[in-house]
């Protein structure tokens, strides 16, 4: 990823590339946020957060008061300090299905009040469910799990993940309060790519 980063860089194409177009979505958050008066109570945690470029929009359209992130990839880490320096309060390179005691217990004690995740799912090297699930268990009761998924794609990764969504809505643990196709970027060959983006409150 990092090198295909590069090159575009060096071809210009990255700045299309990365824009993101979430506003309407996140202001669902905004403006119906989990238990507390302010934005700035907000504690975001980003599940798979590369370099940062959803991250960008979390910070500037909720105004959150502290934003995390975690990555398997100690590439992806360098890469948001070097793009977006000072973007994150705290950015763990670890494995979400796998948990080094020091960042649970970092996540324990800041009781994340929203969760998010762009695009990380599906085609063996994307987050697992079982790392969708601990996103979901150190999530706080009341607050927002925002992430994307595929429907239709073939990937047994994005199926899997449709159905646990689905169960969790079935047993009452997730509520969901926004659905929509939305333009996530374009790729090297020009043509948009489009994700469903989903805003579900935990229960
Ligand atoms: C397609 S990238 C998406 C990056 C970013 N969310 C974005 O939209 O620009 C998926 C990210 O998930 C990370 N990832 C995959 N498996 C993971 C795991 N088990 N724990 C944490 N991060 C993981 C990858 O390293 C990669 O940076």
């Amino acid at each position: 990823m990092i090198c295909v980063t590069k090159t575009l860089q060096k071809q210009g194409k990255l700045a299309s590339m990365q824009r993101y177009s979430y506003i309407p979505e996140l202001y669902e958050i905004r403006y119906q946020k989990p238990e507390t008066a302010k934005q700035s109570d907000l504690r975001v945690l980003e599940l798979g957060a590369g370099s940062g470029a959803f991250g960008y929009e979390l910070r500037n359209t909720l105004s959150v008061g502290r934003l995390d992130a975690i990555d398997i990839c100690p590439e992806a880490s360098v890469a948001a300090h070097r793009d977006r320096p000072g973007l994150y309060d705290a950015y763990f390179v670890d494995d979400l299905t796998k948990l080094r005691t020091e960042t649970r217990r970092a996540f324990e004690a800041t009781q994340y009040n929203v969760v998010a995740v762009a695009s990380a799912t599906g085609w063996g090297n994307h987050i697992p469910i079982a790392g969708f699930q601990k996103g979901f268990d150190v999530l706080c009761s009341g607050g927002w799990f925002v992430f994307h998924v595929k429907p239709g794609d073939p990937d047994p990764e994005c199926i899997e993940l449709c159905a646990w969504i689905e169960d969790l809505i079935a047993s009452k643990k997730l509520r969901q309060s926004y659905r929509g196709s939305h333009f996530h970027r374009k790729s090297s060959n020009g043509s948009e790519i489009s994700y469903d983006v989903v805003i579900e409150k935990k229960v």
